[in-house]
């Protein structure tokens, strides 16, 4: 096989902000979907084009690496470095014609139902996210990932709390609500997190929104400039990445491994990123828990150069071994920490009710935006969970689930070890209501999680391949498998019927 080596003209601007090994990339990137390098060609030897540059080796591997991490590069060793020959035809057709973003869009995802997930350009964005938001919304369906047990919520009780406010509240329950949040709320959660994640605010810290996304948006309009960088879970949450992406914060994928983000991977891939995004308790979607060491590390970067870390902490009450852990902002001597938690998961996602502990340095801040943006939560709502909290019914109601879960998780990992053998990798999930189970790789390559999440769907389940919540999915590398939800199942009939289901759309 004769390989071409095209001759490649890199030129690098140092009078440019952009750093050397990203304009490197940005070449590389730019010539592949010129057609100027085509899949199999062989790209400058590191060496080579180090002097060629007059940079350093490390700056030029940095880049290989990045590119090769993206999917447009592979590197063979002693043979050389290539550009991808798994860059199919269709990609390079769509890479060619969209340029930057569009190349981004065939190296990562499709969605259950055909549409892409990837970091995208804003315009974009909104109309991939519509199908994967349509999945998780409206009426649940069997394993869908993130909902909590609708069955065992007490629903007589809160509708008789709702009504009791909804008829004797004030007006202040029919009228415009506070836009930073219902003070005696503020102060419920105040002290629930003081008492169950040892995170130690005062009520004026704590911020309530309408969701998770809208923490997001609430953090990022107070605290974020255009063009900031930010630190992202690779895997990580798909509707975050979705969202994120049509606000103008670049996102820098930061490998994940059993410890948690690769903190060290950060540093490398972008020192000088503004945030850092993370999932600590419970990473989602690969469920792993952030070490102490990583910990430390993430703080002191985020110390060194008044960076911000958002905590993710989405469903860290439920841990069935041993107690939950606390929050990485317990640690937060130097209060980098932007804490998140929502009510989607301890009660139910249609409460829409999430909130942010803000530093103290940034509650001004937080407070103007909040009062300018005035999307304040429904005050009914706030008022009846302030209710709910503190007649005691919002900890009985962790706890009940708490064993729950605990037990529904077992219900589905046995189903599938029984019904997929070796076929797939389940842990146990150690917390959580929704885990990510890994396919293992079939003779004739990877499996298609994408394909057997949409075969899935038809069947009536909202299982989502996993695939998709990494960075650049469906590289031949990228692990494959579904992430799904087990808090909804009743019994070990209903879990060996639904991962019956599930095993029928694995072979199509
Ligand atoms: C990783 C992660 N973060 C946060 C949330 C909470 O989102 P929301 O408050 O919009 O329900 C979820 C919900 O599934 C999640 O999976």
């Amino acid at each position: 096989m004769t390989v071409r080596n095209p001759m490649l003209a890199i030129e690098i601007d140092r009078k440019k902000a952009l750093p050397i090994y990203q304009q490197i990339c940005e070449r590389f990137r730019t010539a592949i979907a010129a057609g100027h390098l085509r899949p199999g060609d062989r790209v400058p030897p590191l060496r080579g084009l180090a002097t060629q540059l007059n940079t350093a080796r490390g700056t030029v591997e940095l880049a290989y690496t990045i590119l090769v991490d993206e999917g447009y590069l592979q590197m063979r060793g002693a043979a050389g470095t290539f550009v991808s020959p798994s860059l199919s035809a269709a990609q390079m057709q769509a890479v060619a014609a969209g340029g930057r973003d569009d190349a981004a869009d065939v190296l990562t995802t499709d969605l259950v139902g055909g549409e892409k997930a990837p970091y995208a350009s804003p315009s974009h964005a909104t109309a991939r996210q519509r199908p994967i938001a349509a999945a998780l919304s409206g009426e649940p369906r069997p394993l869908q990932p993130g909902l909590p047990a609708l069955d065992a919520f007490p629903r007589k009780l809160w509708s008789r709390i709702v009504s009791r406010r909804a008829r004797g509240g004030g007006q202040a329950m029919l009228a415009y609500p506070d836009p930073v949040g219902y003070l005696p709320l503020r102060e419920h959660i105040a002290t629930y997190l003081g008492l169950s994640r040892g995170v130690t605010c005062l009520p004026n810290q704590v911020f309530i929104t309408g969701g998770y996304r809208a923490t997001l948006e609430l953090v990022l309009r107070s605290l974020a400039s255009p063009g900031d960088r930010m630190w992202f879970e690779d895997p990580g949450y798909l509707l975050a990445r979705n969202f994120l992406a049509e606000t103008g914060v670049q996102l820098v994928p930061v490998p994940v491994d059993a410890e948690g983000i690769d903190v060290e991977r950060g540093i490398e891939r972008e020192p000088a990123a503004r945030f850092a995004l993370v999932t600590p308790s419970h990473q989602s979607p690969l469920g792993n828990t952030l070490s102490l060491a990583r910990r430390m590390a993430l703080l002191t970067w985020a110390e060194a150069a008044s960076r911000w870390i958002i905590e993710d902490d989405y469903d860290s009450e439920f841990r069935y071994l041993g107690r939950p852990l606390p929050a990485l902002k317990s640690l937060d001597r130097h209060d980098r920490v932007l804490y998140c938690g929502t009510f989607s998961k301890v009660m139910f996602p249609g409460l829409r009710l999430a909130y942010t502990v803000v530093p103290e340095r940034a509650i001004e801040r937080v407070e103007r935006v909040a009062c300018s943006m005035n999307t304040g939560a429904p005050t009914l709502f706030q008022a009846a969970l302030a209710d709910f909290i503190e007649q005691g019914h919002f900890a009985r109601h962790v706890k009940r689930m708490r064993t729950l879960y605990g037990q529904r998780r077992l219900l589905i990992a046995h189903a599938l070890k029984q019904a997929f053998g070796e076929r797939l990798t389940v842990k146990l999930p150690p917390g959580g209501i929704q885990f990510a189970v890994q396919f293992a790789e079939a003779a004739d390559g990877p499996v298609d999680d994408v394909a057997v999440a949409t075969r899935a769907r038809q069947a009536g389940l909202a299982v989502l391949p996993l695939s998709n919540w990494y960075a650049h999915g469906r590289m031949r590398d990228t692990p494959r498998g579904l992430v799904m939800g087990f808090a909804n199942i009743t019994d070990t009939t209903e879990a060996d019927r639904l991962v019956r289901t599930l095993r029928s759309c694995l072979d199509g």
